[in-house]
């Protein structure tokens, strides 16, 4: 018998790594959706997945780019990946996560080759 098909989702609790911030992420909610709805200034720029300024890295817990068309092979190296890095407004926590970003960078085109 599987019980996990019966259990509820909850919200998972985003640490900000640095500030020590923290806000909820409902399921299924992208990270930077939730970051906004908690008025989390989170570095951004496209919005969809194209430009990569939202980037950030998961320092713990555990996410997935849902059914999106983000290929975050093209905006992140295998290395960066490697190292926990993510496309914010494209992944999906699915665990409680800390994650390293520098908040308050609006318009941070870092991503921008
Ligand atoms: S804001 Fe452009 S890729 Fe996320």
């Amino acid at each position: 018998m599987v019980f996990g098909l019966f259990k509820k989702k909850e919200p998972v609790t985003v640490t900000v790594k640095g500030t020590g911030e923290t806000f909820k992420c409902e399921p299924g909610q992208l990270l930077m959706k939730a970051a906004f709805a908690a008025d989390v200034k989170w570095p951004h720029s496209c919005k969809v997945g194209s430009c990569g300024s939202c980037r950030a890295t998961i320092v713990e817990g555990e996410g997935a780019y849902p059914s999106s068309p983000c290929d975050p092979t093209a905006l992140l190296t295998k290395e960066e990946m490697d190292d926990g890095m993510v496309i914010a407004c494209q992944w999906v926590p699915k665990t409680d996560i800390t994650v390293d970003v520098e908040i308050g960078k609006e318009g941070d085109k870092r991503g921008m080759i």
